[in-house]
């Protein structure tokens, strides 16, 4: 039967992995996947998680399973963490999930099951493993413009422009927050327009938030999520624990479903419960438990939002740096939007061909699309970025 097998399509994000990895130049910069790196190139482990895995180890006593949507003081703790006293708890059903990822997969299998017809409507461009696991599930797509190639800001009259052609009972994927890839995000008052839109085409929405903290704080960055959550009947979030905790490996992710009451809330609960049956059964648990100790435990949680904080803030720092030398090597404030990004991601806005050159003549790692890990940098990386990215002609 293998014979019958095509090549899949190679991940444009997971493949720099490899191209980096096997790249012999010294001065090598990798602004690839969506890492977090210090400045000496480490992706760390957090104190509070390296705390928080010791006393787990110390204080576990059995591994035997726990139950279908993993444990119920994970999903306390994130649901806390994400929507605060945005929506009524009674009203959240809620899965752990392998990562974020698993946390859309699931949402996605969910709106399959709901509403086989409804069309999942994506910004473009979206994180690409967004179209490609929906292609893969064979539901209906489509497009909502997002970003304004000329200013490198968010094309609001366009988005609003596509939301209005969204049918009742369609599904609107919206980027919480730090927009993966291009990180232009929406501001309040935008996003209080997008939220009346939706509402009043009858739509769903799901929102992604897999960088938590990484833009304004914890509060800042959840502020959309929690408006979308208080605004509509019935929507999805998925949340992830990979960027925020950096425990990319562990797989640490929750689904929530926001449901209209109680009867409502049993079924979703139910049905959750069973297609994390149907795919994988029990979710992960060791990041998830780690999680919860962190954010249910006052100390460890303040150490984990001061150093988050701190990375939250170097990057910022990073952007201010980039911005301000390609300022000062072009005389123009063309790049200022750098500084206005925020999250792990800034899409530079040039083409293939210059990404290309920039990785064979200077050994800098973008995605094709020009997205950059403004996280891979570091105060002697920026000055070459900069350099580089002026000596192409971007
Ligand atoms: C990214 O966008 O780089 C990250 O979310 C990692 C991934 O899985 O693509």
């Amino acid at each position: 039967m293998f014979e019958t097998l095509k090549d899949q399509p190679a991940d444009k994000i997971l493949m720099l992995i490899a191209a980096f990895r096997d790249d012999p130049r010294a001065d090598k910069i990798d602004l690839g996947v969506g890492v977090y790196k210090d400045a000496t190139g480490l992706t760390p482990v957090m104190r509070a998680v390296k705390v928080a895995e010791r006393r787990l180890v110390e204080t576990q006593e059995t591994k035997t399973y726990t139950g279908l949507a993993g444990d119920p003081a994970f999903a306390d703790a994130m649901i806390g963490l994400v929507l605060g006293d945005a929506v009524a708890r009674d009203r959240v059903a809620a899965v752990a999930t392998p990562g974020g990822t698993g946390a859309i997969r699931q949402a996605l299998e969910l709106i399959r099951l709901a509403a086989p017809q409804a069309t999942v409507w994506l910004s473009n461009p979206t994180w690409p493993n967004h179209p490609s696991i929906i292609r893969y599930l064979g539901m209906k797509m489509a497009e909502y413009r997002y970003f304004d190639e000329a200013t490198r800001g968010v094309d609001f009259a366009g988005m609003m422009a596509d939301l209005t052609q969204v049918a009742p009972g369609d599904v609107v994927l919206l980027h919480g927050c730090c927009h993966n890839p291009t990180g232009a995000n929406l501001g309040a008052a935008q996003w209080a327009e997008v939220i009346a839109t939706l509402r009043a085409r009858g739509a769903v929405p799901l929102v992604d938030l897999a960088y938590q903290g990484f833009g304004d704080g914890l509060d800042a960055d959840a502020a959309a999520t929690r408006a979308v959550a208080a605004g509509f009947d019935e929507c999805l979030i998925a949340t992830s624990c990979s960027k925020n905790f950096g425990i990319y490996r562990e797989r640490t992710g929750l689904l929530m479903a926001v449901t209209r009451g109680a009867a409502e809330h049993r079924t979703t609960q139910g049905t959750l419960a069973f297609l994390n049956r149907q795919n994988y059964s029990f979710p992960p648990d060791h990041g998830a438990r780690v999680v919860t100790m962190i954010l249910t435990d006052p100390v460890l949680r303040a150490d984990w939002e001061a150093e988050l904080n701190a990375v939250r803030a170097g990057m910022l720092g990073l952007r201010a740096a980039l911005a301000a030398e390609l300022q000062r090597l072009t005389n123009s404030d063309r790049f200022g939007f750098l500084a206005q990004h925020r999250g792990m991601f800034s899409r530079l806005g040039t083409t293939p061909e210059v990404v290309e050159r920039l990785r064979t003549e200077h050994g800098i790692y973008m995605v094709s699309d020009s997205r950059m890990n403004i996280a891979g940098l570091n105060a002697q990386t920026v000055p070459v970025l900069a350099r580089a990215i002026v000596d192409c002609g971007v």
